[in-house]
């Protein structure tokens, strides 16, 4: 599916954090669509290594990449050395989705300098390049502020969500120093869809609910699921996100949503249809103080200057979905 008029082919295209959910998305995505472009993917990938918590410091895996044929670059976005092997390229377009994605990492010096610090590396190479700079921001942006999250009215409640926000600051400010470049961020709301597998305990609830049903155990969810919601987006709207987000009408950060607040029940529920069990759900109390109850892109801003135009709705995605979730179901995730 073709999302827009520009030619990808033959322009060389970076995509950090390649490895990842996303990233791994967006580099087959160019390789399906555009034979001719040439994909450098970087990414540190995973190692063994975890934070105080007991998370993956990196979700990147070789199994996202399985059939890719363009160039992979095992990288730090951290270290300028890791990132020196970038300028021997001359990219036209830069994805970067590099980043600690674990929004429950309280550390804030490593997601600091993980998310914000390697930015002006990055975003200095777009302008030594000239190239297009799309970059992963979050509604993590929002924190728990009321529905419908909207840009322009922010207030992050992790140091994941204030990494995020000061790269739409540094996205801003050098989007106003360099008015000729073209920089978007993408606030991207609850992705969904295949390739996530990897991301262990933060990929989304489809797929973990999905886990639960096909274990032949009722899904479980805190107590009040059906008043818990979300902007559930699939992947294939996030890529046509991206690739509208190439020529945006003007720079800034825009909410990547459906704009339609989804249940934890539905996902349950339909999931349930889809898989053909009746297992009722087992409920069990939020352990969480003052836990997000409701999110809703404000799209319309995105609408108008990417032409935006999520077109998945939250059963079809998982529909869709249904086979990669069976397929891995009890596969090692190691
Ligand atoms: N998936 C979502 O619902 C969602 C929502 C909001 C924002 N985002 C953002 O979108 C982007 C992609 O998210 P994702 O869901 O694909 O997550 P992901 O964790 O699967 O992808 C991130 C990738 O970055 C790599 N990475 C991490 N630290 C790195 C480092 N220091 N150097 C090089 N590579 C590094 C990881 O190995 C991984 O492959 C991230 O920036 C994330 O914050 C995602």
């Amino acid at each position: 599916m073709l999302y827009s008029d520009t030619d990808f082919n033959n322009k060389t295209i970076l995509i950090t954090g390649g490895a990842g959910f996303i990233g791994s998305n967006l580099a087959f995505y160019f390789q399906t669509n555009y034979p001719d472009s040439r994909v450098v993917v970087f990414d540190c990938f995973r190692s063994e290594a975890l934070f105080n918590n007991g998370n993956l410091q990196s979700f990147g895996h070789y199994k996202n990449l399985i059939g890719f044929t363009g160039t992979i670059i095992c990288g730090n976005i951290n270290n300028k050395n890791d990132l020196s092997l970038l300028r021997e390229y001359k990219f036209d377009y830069i994805f970067h989705q590099a980043a600690i994605s674990d929004t429950r990492i309280y550390d804030q010096e490593i997601i600091m300098k993980t998310n914000v610090n390697s930015f002006y590396d990055l975003l200095t190479l777009a302008k030594k390049d000239d190239a297009v700079m799309v970059y992963a921001s979050s509604a993590a942006t929002y924190g728990s502020l009321a529905s419908p999250q909207t840009v322009g009215k922010e207030n992050p409640e992790n140091p994941y969500g204030y990494s995020k926000y000061i790269m739409d600051q540094i996205a801003y400010r050098y989007s106003k120093e360099n008015p000729d470049m073209t920089i978007a961020g993408l606030r991207l709301f609850n992705v969904y869809g295949p390739r996530e597998y990897y991301k262990a305990k933060t990929s989304s609830m489809v797929i973990q609910l999905g886990h639960q049903i096909l274990d032949g155990k009722a899904p479980r969810l805190y107590e009040g699921s059906d008043q818990i919601v979300r902007d559930f987006i699939y992947i294939d709207d996030v890529l046509q996100a991206n690739i509208k987000a190439c020529n945006p009408k003007l720079n800034g950060a825009y909410n990547i949503g459906t704009g339609i607040p989804r249940s934890f029940q539905d996902i349950a529920d339909i999931l349930q249809k889809e898989l053909g069990t009746v297992l009722g759900t087992e409920y069990f109390p939020n352990p969480y103080d003052g836990y997000q109850m409701h999110t809703q892109a404000d799209i319309s801003i995105s609408q108008t200057n990417l032409d935006f135009k999520p077109k998945i709705s939250l059963e079809e995605g998982i529909k869709t979905y249904i086979p990669e979730i069976k397929s891995l179901h009890g596969k090692d995730i190691s």
